[in-house]
């Protein structure tokens, strides 16, 4: 039985058709890239996966369970956890205080305040921010904010875990940091992880398979190597080639 199954999922926004017909396994322990331009409808398929849309048509399922039509709560405690391409931190709480929050909900939820605490101290380590634990969340710099916004999701225990364009608008340097210590927590949890992310060499890097959308409908699947020389996909990322 795969971890997650979306079954022939849609959804539109008022005439907007941002999924189409989108159907995909995922397998415990898996890592899987999603690619597409811009507008291709990736965003939306996490937000369907976590609850935070619901699904116009289609099943989505979890670990054996129907989960599409659950409120976003209920999916966090069965151990799914999204983070947000537009960043989104209490901005106003220090950088532990977030995470004590996320080590207070979701799938693996800290009994008391002192284990969240501790829990939290234990992922600020492996993010690399141990040392702004104190610093209010909306002061970091962006690549902080990013760490801080995979140490959140971290924190809720989850068994899935969806990166949405985690590596967007970091220096080179800062990508491989990130990349290592993603594959770090990918191994120390035990993670299954699906990706948004337009650095082709990163995902290349990561995972294990790659689905392509285009338009919101699957336009491609297969292995890192095998995907990217796909004609159909640099013709969805650049246009026609002119040749
Ligand atoms: N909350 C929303 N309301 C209306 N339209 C939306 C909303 N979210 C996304 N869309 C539209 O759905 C399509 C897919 O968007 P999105 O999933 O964000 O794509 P991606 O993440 O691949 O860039 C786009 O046309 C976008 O404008
Ligand atoms: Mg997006």
């Amino acid at each position: 039985m795969s971890l997650l199954r979306l079954d022939d999922v849609s959804k539109s926004y008022g005439g907007v058709s941002a999924v189409r017909n989108f159907s995909f396994d995922v397998e415990e322990g898996e890592v899987i890239g999603l690619m597409g331009a811009n507008g291709a409808g990736k965003t939306t398929v996490f937000s369907l996966i976590a609850g935070t849309q619901p699904v116009t048509t289609g099943q989505i399922w979890f670990a054996g369970q129907r989960i599409d039509q659950k409120p976003a709560y209920l999916i966090s405690r069965l151990g799914i956890a999204r983070t947000f391409q537009i960043v989104r931190p209490f901005s106003g709480l220090t950088v532990l205080d977030n995470l004590i929050i996320a080590a207070q909900h979701g799938h693996d939820r800290a009994p008391s305040r002192s284990s969240a605490d501790a829990r939290s101290r234990a992922i600020l380590q492996e993010v690399g921010l141990a040392d702004q634990a104190n610093r209010l969340a909306g002061t970091l710099t962006l690549a902080g904010r990013k760490r801080l916004e995979i140490a959140r999701a971290i924190a809720t225990g989850p068994r899935l875990l969806l990166l949405d364009e985690v590596l967007a608008g970091l220096t080179a340097t800062e990508v491989a940091a990130a990349l290592e210590m993603i594959k770090h927590l990918r191994q120390h949890y035990q993670l299954t992880l699906v990706v948004i992310e337009h650095v082709m060499r990163a995902l290349m890097k990561l995972c294990s398979r790659i689905v392509v959308l285009h338009h919101g409908e699957m336009l491609a699947e297969g292995a890192p190597a095998d995907v990217v020389v796909d004609q159909r996909i640099i013709s969805a990322y650049f246009g026609k080639r002119a040749s």
